[in-house]
């Protein structure tokens, strides 16, 4: 299969050729204002296993299906709980999936086999537009290979995609750079099952009281189930060890120190003095604290959204540049720090090196 890539800024036809080929049942890369999406018919139980096959994506792994309008939610749930109508009135269109129960239209190929469905609104205006014009609600999962980082630029779903998709649409790079934050809405109190841009203080002063599914704190435990199926996949994962090191000081929240930054530099010199390739990831506050190694930084540690803007392509060059092991500095947990340090802990396989427990 040949992959078309048309960028809408300069083909007025590109995102109508994407809808054509969604109405026949093909897989379409999709920006959205988080990462860009596989994009295919979500009632149409043959489409959805294309984007399956071209991810490479286990069957039990349900899809998060776009609307561009609210009224489309009733097509397939049966009813909106008032705690998502107030989530919806504040965050829709924005990075916001809830997981309401499905009706039988959304087939379970869509579903992953569960009764429920998530659904979102993306306020990206190719992917708004491109759902208009389908006329269907959109599944779309991030449009990496299984197992890499989530694409944050079109020429990422080149990488991953190229050859297995009909098109591709260019919108350029995405503004957040880190997936949705997920909400189940389903039972009583509304559950956080992936942390994002929309936080879970922005969720709390809405709704009031909101859980935390345990899958986001930390490893899960082999008998426990995580509510997203998505969450128990080691995701994001660089091909390279990463390893997370900080040094927590619980009274200012503060993860980063001279002490930090010096053990950084220990690390990443004994392994160059073996011959090995060392990625450093670190901030524009501390990028001149390292004098060895590939050191890239993520932006502004004073501006979160910088920093997850850029996380994923970082992860992505380091995988080009076929780092042996990659260091990198640690992150407070509050506000979209929480959706940041989801990524990066889950990068690591929740290998943390506390530089105060460690002497
Ligand atoms: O920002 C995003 O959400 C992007 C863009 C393309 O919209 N999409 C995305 O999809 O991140 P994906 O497939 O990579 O992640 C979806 C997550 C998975 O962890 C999946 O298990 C969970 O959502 N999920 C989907 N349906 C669910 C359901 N019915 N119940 C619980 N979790 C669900
Ligand atoms: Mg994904």
């Amino acid at each position: 299969m040949k992959t078309t890539l048309l960028t809408p800024e300069t083909d007025e036809n590109a995102v109508k050729t994407a809808a054509e080929l969604i109405r026949a049942g093909e897989v379409v890369g999709m920006p959205t204002e988080t990462v860009y999406g596989l994009a295919a018919n979500a009632l149409n139980g043959e489409a959805v296993k294309k984007i399956f096959l071209a991810k490479g994506r286990p069957q039990d792994n349900p899809l998060i299906v776009h609307i561009a309008d609210f009224e489309q939610i009733y097509d397939l749930c049966p009813a909106v709980p008032p705690q998502a109508k107030l989530l919806a009135d504040a965050f829709w269109p924005g990075p916001l999936t809830m997981i309401f129960p499905k009706k039988d239209i959304v087939p379970y190929g869509t579903t992953g086999g569960l009764d429920t469905v998530a659904v979102r609104m993306p306020v990206d205006p190719v992917a708004n537009c491109l759902i208009h014009l389908a006329g269907v609600p959109i599944a779309a999962p991030s449009a990496n290979s299984s197992g890499r980082p989530s694409p944050t630029k079109a020429e990422h779903v080149i990488e991953d995609m190229d050859g297995k998709i009909e098109m591709i649409i260019d919108g350029g790079a995405v503004g957040i750079g880190v997936e949705s934050t997920i909400v189940d809405v389903s039972g009583e109190i509304p559950t956080l099952l992936r942390p994002g841009a929309i936080t879970i203080e922005m969720l709390r002063e809405t709704v009031g009281q909101v859980e935390i599914d345990p899958a986001i704190q930390g490893p899960m435990a082999a008998n426990v189930k995580p509510k997203a199926p998505g969450m128990k996949y080691r995701h994001y994962a660089p091909k390279a060890e990463l390893v997370l090191v900080e040094e927590k000081n619980p009274e200012t929240k503060e993860v980063i120190s001279d002490r930090v930054i010096e053990e950084i530099n220990l690390l990443a010199k004994s392994r160059l003095d073996q011959g090995q390739k060392v990625g450093i990831i670190c901030t524009e506050e501390t990028r001149d604290c390292y004098p060895q190694g590939m050191v890239r930084s993520l932006g502004f540690r004073s501006r979160p959204e910088t920093i997850a803007h850029n996380l994923f392509a970082v992860l992505r060059e380091f995988d080009d540049l076929d780092v042996d092991c990659i260091y990198s500095e640690s992150f407070s947990k509050d506000h979209l720090g929480q959706a940041i340090m989801n990524r990066l802990t889950k990068a690591a396989g929740y290998h943390i090196l506390d530089v105060k427990e460690e002497v």
